[in-house]
């Protein structure tokens, strides 16, 4: 089982689509082990987005990331990243397919509404930067065995 990091973007706090967006991924099958409300500050942001900060837009992010408090949430699953991922769609909202969260309320690159882990080590990384052990939980997922075949997992 992996575990993966999900933030909601002020984009989609603003838009009133944190319902529909972790909707989706609980329909889809994955389990919620984490999720808290945090305001983001430039040390963390400087930390998480550390690949962009030679970028010319890397101030706009931080602005945009810090407009509202952000929702992050841990998500549980077989290949977890990977779907999370898949589900989120790419980087650009006007360019991702529809039948993604960018590609069906997006239409933007920075208010893109999520954010996504990029690999499985990416989000054991992320997942420390946001939540402490005990804000990470292991419990049962009831629907377990109408969710994988048990040679799934
Ligand atoms: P990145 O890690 O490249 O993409 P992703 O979020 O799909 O993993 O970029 C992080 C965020 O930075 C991205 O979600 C939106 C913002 N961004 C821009 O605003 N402009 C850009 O040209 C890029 C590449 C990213």
């Amino acid at each position: 089982m992996q575990k993966t990091l999900v933030i909601l973007k002020p984009s989609a706090i603003q838009r009133g689509l944190v319902g529909e967006v972790i909707s989706r991924f609980e329909k889809k099958g994955l389990q919620i082990v984490g999720m808290k409300m945090i305001s983001l500050t430039d040390e963390v942001l400087e930390e998480h987005y550390a690949h962009l900060k030679e970028k010319p837009f890397f101030q706009r992010i931080k602005e945009s990331m810090k407009m509202s408090p952000v929702i992050v949430v841990a998500l549980k699953g077989i290949d977890a990243v990977e779907v999370v991922r898949k589900m989120s769609g790419t980087t650009n909202g006007r360019e991702a397919q529809p039948g993604t969260i960018r590609g069906d309320y997006s239409m933007s690159v920075q208010e893109n509404i999520v954010h996504a882990s990029d690999s499985p080590a990416t989000a054991e990384i992320e997942l420390e930067r946001f939540f402490s052990p005990t804000e990470l939980f292991d419990y049962p997922q009831l629907m377990h065995v109408h969710i994988y075949a048990n040679d799934e997992y």
